[in-house]
């Protein structure tokens, strides 16, 4: 079966779409003091993907439409058995039923791990510049711990270690947040990089969360070990969701996979229930999706090539990075010798493209770093640098 990735589906206009990403912008604009765009803007942040999932999916969710009943609903075996199933077959990662706890998405099962796992004014670790946990953990009166990458000029991040055992050597940091493959720098850590960071929590007593979010979605060439395949289950939770691979985040389908019985939850510490169409997405995804999902990878593979091709030759002084994983790039305007007002007036004000900036992934670079998702039909991610390069090109 042949998977459409070029169609362009208007998500501003047309009823059924309810795109946080397409239809306001304005929480991008507002923080860059943006005070008009352009009508006809185009949208490459939030990391969702402007595809329609796999067919597979949709057709089993239009047959749950006609059941026609959308009651409080309970997870049946087949749900753990598609879970389980596909981890084993993609990941070779074993695990079983009781392992695995619903949670309505991932950022808020990063968010129940800091509450269940953490105490008030206690630290919490993670590797910047990273994406949005800041909020799951001061939100909470926890301490947001910075320990930053090392880059080497390329832009390739690497774990800073006597940092990183520094900060787990504090009493008063617990719970280290591991983003693998890591947002937005697009790194996917090797079996070497993952075992030495949870040798060090290990012996600092501190608990990690592992992120693996984007774990399906790996460049060309790359491969993925999760990390408590890489390392064993003590001290570590996973988080694990069909919501980026299917572009399912809507209907916020996340399981945490706990494995060490020290840290299962009990009771009602994590409980909600999941809509039926959740329930279904899951199942439909994990037994049917596979042939999507790799056809969806070729595209991206493709969609990042030509994009940054487009890039060397079109705004040859900026710095790309090529992610591991992920379908992400970041951009690097610095060369061009602007300041960050100059920088965000060309690409969000005149070229009316909406990235996200360095300012959203800690304070990076300011905002001369910038984050596209090229998760978007190939046309329409050119169009994009085609406005931004026109803006660019007399300097
Ligand atoms: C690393 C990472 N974790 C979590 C999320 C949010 O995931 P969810 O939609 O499942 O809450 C994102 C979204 O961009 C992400 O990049």
């Amino acid at each position: 079966m042949k998977y459409e990735f070029d169609e362009v589906i208007d998500r501003i206009s047309d009823p059924y779409s309810f795109s946080f990403k397409w239809k306001d912008p304005s929480y991008i604009l507002d923080e860059l003091g943006i005070k008009e765009v352009r009508e006809d803007v185009i949208c490459l942040e939030t990391a969702d993907m402007d595809f329609k999932t796999a067919p597979e999916i949709i057709e089993d969710l239009k047959k749950l439409a006609d059941h026609g009943i959308f009651g409080y609903s309970s997870i049946p075996d087949e749900y753990y058995e598609a879970v389980c199933g596909w981890y084993a077959r993609r990941q070779d990662w074993h695990f079983n039923k009781e392992d695995i706890f619903y949670c309505p998405g991932t950022h808020n099962a990063v968010a129940t791990c800091v509450k269940l796992y953490t105490k008030q004014n206690e630290g919490v670790i993670v590797l910047t510049p990273c994406y949005g946990y800041h909020g799951d953990v001061e939100s909470q009166g926890r301490k947001y711990v910075e320990v930053r990458m090392i880059n080497d000029g390329n832009e390739y991040f690497t774990i800073d270690y006597e940092a990183f055992e520094k900060a787990c050597e504090d009493k008063n940091n617990t719970m280290f947040i591991m983003c693998h493959p890591h947002n937005p720098t697009g790194r996917v850590f090797t079996h070497e990089e993952l075992n030495k960071v949870a040798e060090i929590c290990r012996r600092h007593n501190v608990l990690i969360v592992s992120d693996e979010v984007h774990s399906d979605i790996i460049r060309k060439g790359q491969s993925f070990e999760p990390m408590m395949k890489a390392c064993g289950p003590s001290g570590l939770i996973a988080a694990t969701a069909v919501n980026k691979t299917f572009n399912l985040a809507g209907l916020a389908m996340t399981d945490l996979i706990i494995c060490d019985p020290k840290l299962k939850p009990t009771g009602n510490d994590m409980y909600s229930m999941p809509s039926p169409f959740g329930i279904q997405a899951v199942i439909s995804a994990y037994t049917k999706g596979e042939a999507w999902l790799d056809a969806l990878n070729e595209y991206l593979d493709e969609n990042i090539d030509v994009c940054i091709d487009y890039i060397h030759s079109n705004l040859p002084k900026a710095k790309v990075i090529r992610p591991e994983g992920g379908y992400s790039i970041n951009i690097d305007f610095t060369p061009y010798g602007l300041n960050d007002r100059e920088v965000i007036e060309k690409i969000y004000g005149k070229a009316g493209v909406i990235l996200n900036s360095g300012l959203f992934f800690d304070d990076w670079r300011k905002a001369q770093v910038h984050r596209a998702c090229l998760s978007s039909p190939r046309s329409v991610c050119l169009k994009a640098f085609e406005r931004i390069a026109e803006q660019f090109k007399a300097i």
